[in-house]
């Protein structure tokens, strides 16, 4: 152990990095800015190519470290596993998605832990990065490396080390966000400390790696759980005819014991609509019905059909039918100012409107084209007018071969994502003039008099 400790103080570990997407790229950009020699591991060719290049693909990773980081050979990328014989600490970021049956998909972990087994030496630190149940460090890692008879903590160290990584945040990244460490034995605790230390300001170390597994699903649940609640709550306001941004707002002011959460069309993003349900898989193994997860799972699910339901009433009471409607959808990730589109609420919201026969399109800036089994569209145009050039991050395309949105045929417009480089109160004039209504998810209208103006 102390050898290897010398070697992470020293900057010396050759830190290896298992799946090269938004968590992976910027952990491994990290640890190269450090001065560690990373290379990283992807199964996708066209990642690595794109490394190579010095083309980042990750918002949060600018194209200005990325290609210092290659340019002084601090980097590299391949798809060759067997150079995890040089690595001596090495991170696994695969995805954790849900099985169409809501059930684990463990074999992205299961082919990674494949790889390193047969690239395994004495002296290695493996930590587990994936989101996962509690239990999986052990289940699905520790087995695997005892059968090829290595002491745990003593020739061969293993931890669990969840990612929190916020994508688009301004303020929290990878070295200013705390990380939470469990290590198999105190041992493996003690090198996986050593490793993160050298790039992150605070390890909050505990005591087992099921217990770090369970702390990442808590911080996941409680969103999910609480943006369940809050979306229930507008669903209450609705029927009671009252604001319920207004209520947020006002309750939001109480100093104690309120945290604010925001409604909105549905949950996005690889985490929050599927953590939670590895929870509860995991319990129901135990005889245990994680019942808020289930309830805040059903209830945030819902809410594209709620958005849907509540446009149709608008238009409706303008005779207007979805059927031959002209509707755009304003913002298509699934939070504001990233270009993530995975499980966004705005796809389902998409799809519902076509299925009502809706004619249907959408802007963001930041997804320039939709392809999917269904369908294959690209992102309309809007003038320059309705962007606020200074708030685009610095991945926005324009497409060149688009077409311009027609603003004299609209019927409605959907905020479904409210990036912070639109210009609402210019879209909101142009769709008035037009008259078309604004059916707006996030309250992105706030202080803007029409009344033409809708809400969730
Ligand atoms: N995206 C987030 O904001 C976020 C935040 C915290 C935690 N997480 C968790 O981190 C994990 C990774 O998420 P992500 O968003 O980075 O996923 P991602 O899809 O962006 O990246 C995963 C990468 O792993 C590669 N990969 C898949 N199988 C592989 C294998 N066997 N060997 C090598 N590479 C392989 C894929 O090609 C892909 O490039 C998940 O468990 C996720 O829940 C994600």
């Amino acid at each position: 152990m102390k050898e290897l400790l010398k070697k992470i103080e020293e900057k010396s570990a050759i830190i290896g990095i298992i799946g090269l997407g938004y968590v992976g790229l910027p952990l491994a950009v990290e640890f190269a800015k450090k001065g560690f020699n990373v290379i990283g591991f992807d199964l996708n060719e066209e990642k690595i190519e794109k490394i190579e290049r010095k083309i980042s693909y990750i918002q949060d990773v600018s194209t200005k470290d990325l290609t210092s980081c290659v340019e002084n050979g601090k980097l590299k990328a391949t798809s060759d596993f067997s150079k995890l014989k040089e690595i001596d600490c090495v991170s696994i970021c695969v995805p954790t998605p849900l099985r169409k049956t809501k059930d684990p998909d463990m074999s992205y972990i299961i082919s990674a832990v494949e790889m390193i087994k047969e690239n395994l030496h004495p002296h290695m630190l493996i930590i587990l990065e994936s989101t996962t149940y509690p239990g999986t460090t052990d289940e699905l890692i520790l087995s695997e490396i005892l059968k090829n008879g290595y002491k745990i903590g003593e020739n061969i160290f293993l931890a669990f080390s969840p990612e929190r990584v916020d994508p688009g945040n301004p303020i929290y990244k990878t070295h200013n966000t705390p990380k939470v460490i469990g290590g198999v034995t105190p041992n493996c605790l003690k090198v996986a400390s050593a490793m993160y230390s050298q790039i992150i300001e605070k390890i909050v170390p505990v005591s087992s790696t099921k217990a770090a597994e369970m702390v990442k699903l808590l911080e996941n649940t409680f969103r999910a759980v609480n943006i369940g609640l809050v979306n229930e709550v507008a669903l209450m306001c609705d029927r009671l005819n009252i604001d319920v941004w207004e209520v947020i707002e006002a309750a939001a002011t109480k100093p104690f014991g309120f945290m604010k959460f925001l409604p909105g069309p549905g949950l996005g993003g690889h985490c929050i609509p599927i953590d939670p349900h590895y929870l509860s898989w995991k319990l129901r193994s135990l005889n245990y019905n994680a019942r808020f997860i289930e309830l805040a799972g059903d209830i945030n699910s819902h809410m594209p059909d709620f958005v849907v339901q509540k446009l149709g009433i608008t238009l409706n009471k303008f005779q207007k039918p979805f059927k031959g409607s002209h509707i755009l959808l304003l913002g298509m990730a699934y939070k504001k100012n990233v270009n993530d589109l995975r499980e966004s609420p705005a796809l389902e919201i998409l799809q519902l409107l076509f299925d009502y026969e809706a004619i249907v399109c959408y802007n963001d800036p930041y997804i320039p084209e939709i392809k999917t089994e269904n369908y294959s569209i690209k992102s309309k145009i809007l003038p320059d007018k309705f962007y606020i050039k200074e708030n685009f991050s610095e991945k926005y395309v324009i497409p060149e071969d688009g077409e311009y949105f027609d603003f004299r045929k609209i019927d409605a417009i959907v905020i479904t994502t409210d990036h912070s480089c639109y210009n609402i109160r210019e879209l909101v004039k142009e769709t008035e003039k037009n008259g078309g209504i604004i059916f707006d998810c996030r309250n992105a209208t706030k202080g803007i008099e029409s009344q033409n103006i809708f809400k969730l």
